[in-house]
């Protein structure tokens, strides 16, 4: 049996986020469990591209309205990723470094997409599964059920997953002369509300859709940023599965980016080495709590919510607690952050930037980790924190709630309802107060070390989703 995962991110080759992470481990679990699991994304200007060899695979060409348009696909030569790695490279448009924010990026995804789709047809492919993820690939669904040039495709099965449904990659109908010709009497799939929306087409075309938890597929039915009727009407073909962590990448005692490694046995002996190390670089006591913050400096992390978060911390509980920062993203929330820093506040320090070493460096060093995302479909930090032993502390929506069980029922974290500053730092405070209790402290962090959320279980629900629909 063979899936096909598409995604315009993959790690280690392109990481934003943490849909780079699920598609870099999902297929390697499903390759363990005896499907053959390969991923075809863009080609990037990139480190792990440029270092790595690859053969050509396939060399075609499709118009893109009247542009003529050449593509290559590359394999990774090795497989040294545990799945097949495919590249699509289009020069001038697909042979980029970033993987997001070019003006032209709703041209870019679509002749993604119809490479993948004239590749498969020049070369007679035919997967069992077209696994697709988020809205950049979202219109293969319709395309391959709809478009005359790959009818070949039309009865193969394809699985949605939604990893973030605020974005849903809209594009005005002027733009419809660059897709694939396709049945025109079918042009409703691809609209809602007067624009092509690929989220909504590939709900809408899909065998199957998924979320990266349960607790947001329940979210998506009454808020998804104008979607909610569409998810809800399409319930019966919906699913929530968690997100793992890949254990090959992600664990304290095998981590070889830290300066000390360690499992659950000498957890805060091992943390505290990597903390002891941090605070030999950057402004923060390695006798005081640490407090950490990863993530994107966006609105939807709560990122704005910071500098107060700071100020009240610092109010309350200086010289108590010290935080690093680790985001980068608007350069709004960036620059109140930074007033912070040159105004001198105590052991309090942050890395503006994207730094991948840096941020397990802070999963192993930190005491907690906070989390107060207004949207979080999953979250990949809060899990990565518990593997390293760090305690999270986070808003109560989406997987955040899911996965993260509270210390007053019997859990290992801290959750919080409603973001205003007074309850997140209650919630901190109440952190910092359970690390007091060293020996209660030390076991919950063995306890959350040992929980398993691992890609086996959630690997093996997305093949019994496919087998399903097969
Ligand atoms: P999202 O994909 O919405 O950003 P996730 O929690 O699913 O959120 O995944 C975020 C991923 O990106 C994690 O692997 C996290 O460690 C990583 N990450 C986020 N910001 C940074 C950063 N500034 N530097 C390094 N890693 C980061
Ligand atoms: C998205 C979500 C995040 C999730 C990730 C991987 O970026 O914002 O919550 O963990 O996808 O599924």
């Amino acid at each position: 049996m063979k899936v096909f995962h598409l995604s315009v991110e993959c790690y280690p080759v392109a990481k934003v986020g943490g849909l780079a992470d699920v598609v870099g481990a999902l297929p390697k679990y499903q390759a363990k469990l005896g499907w053959e699991a390969a991923v075809v994304m863009p080609w990037y200007d990139r480190p792990f591209v440029r270092d790595h060899a690859f053969t050509v695979v396939h060399e075609g060409s499709f118009y893109q309205g009247s542009e003529l348009l050449n593509f290559t696909v590359y394999k990774e030569a090795e497989d040294i990723l545990g799945f097949g790695l495919y590249l699509i490279k289009i020069p001038g448009k697909l042979d980029r470094q970033e993987v997001y924010c070019y003006a032209d990026e709703g041209e870019q995804f679509m002749a993604f997409q119809h490479a993948v789709l004239s590749w498969f047809k020049e070369k007679a492919i035919r997967p069992d599964i077209v696994h697709c993820h988020d809205h950049h690939v979202g219109l293969i669904p319709f395309l391959m059920k709809y478009s005359h040039d790959y009818i070949h495709l039309a009865d193969v099965k394809t699985v949605a997953t939604v990893h973030n449904g605020q974005y849903q990659g809209w594009t005005t109908w002027n733009k419809a002369v660059l897709l694939p010709a396709y049945d025109s009497w079918k042009w409703g799939l691809l609209d809602w509300d007067g624009l092509i929306n690929p989220l909504a087409a590939m709900i809408k075309c899909c065998d199957a859709y998924t979320t990266v938890s349960e607790g947001y597929l329940e979210e998506l039915y009454v808020e998804a940023n104008g979607l909610q009727q569409l998810f809800y009407d399409e319930r019966d073909k919906s699913v929530g599965i968690v997100n793992g962590i890949d254990w090959e990448i992600w664990d304290p005692a095998t981590d070889y980016t830290l300066i000390a490694n360690y499992d659950a046995k000498q957890a805060f002996a091992g943390k505290l080495k990597n903390k002891e190390a941090l605070a030999t670089q950057y402004n923060i006591d390695p006798k005081l709590p640490l407090l950490v913050f990863i993530g994107r400096f966006a609105t939807e992390k709560g990122a704005d919510l910071l500098p107060d978060i700071i100020l009240e911390l610092t109010a309350k509980y200086q010289g108590r607690l010290g935080i690093f920062i680790l985001g980068a993203g608007d350069p709004a929330i960036q620059s109140r952050v930074k007033l912070l820093v040159d105004a001198g506040v105590e052991n309090l320090d942050v890395f503006f930037g994207y730094d991948e070493n840096l941020a397990h460096w802070l999963y192993a060093s930190a005491d907690f980790l906070l989390m107060p995302s207004r949207v979080e479909p999953c979250g990949l930090n809060q899990l990565y924190a518990m593997k390293y032993g760090t305690l999270p502390v986070v808003h109560r929506v989406g997987g955040l709630r899911d996965t993260v069980i509270d210390l007053d029922n019997d859990g290992y974290g801290v959750g919080f309802d409603g973001l205003t500053i007074p309850v997140i730092t209650e919630a901190i405070i109440r952190a910092t107060t359970f690390y007091a209790s060293k020996k209660q402290f030390e076991e919950n962090q063995r306890k959350m070390m040992r929980l398993d959320f691992s890609w086996d279980k959630s690997a093996a629900k997305y093949i019994s989703l496919y087998n399903q629909i097969m």
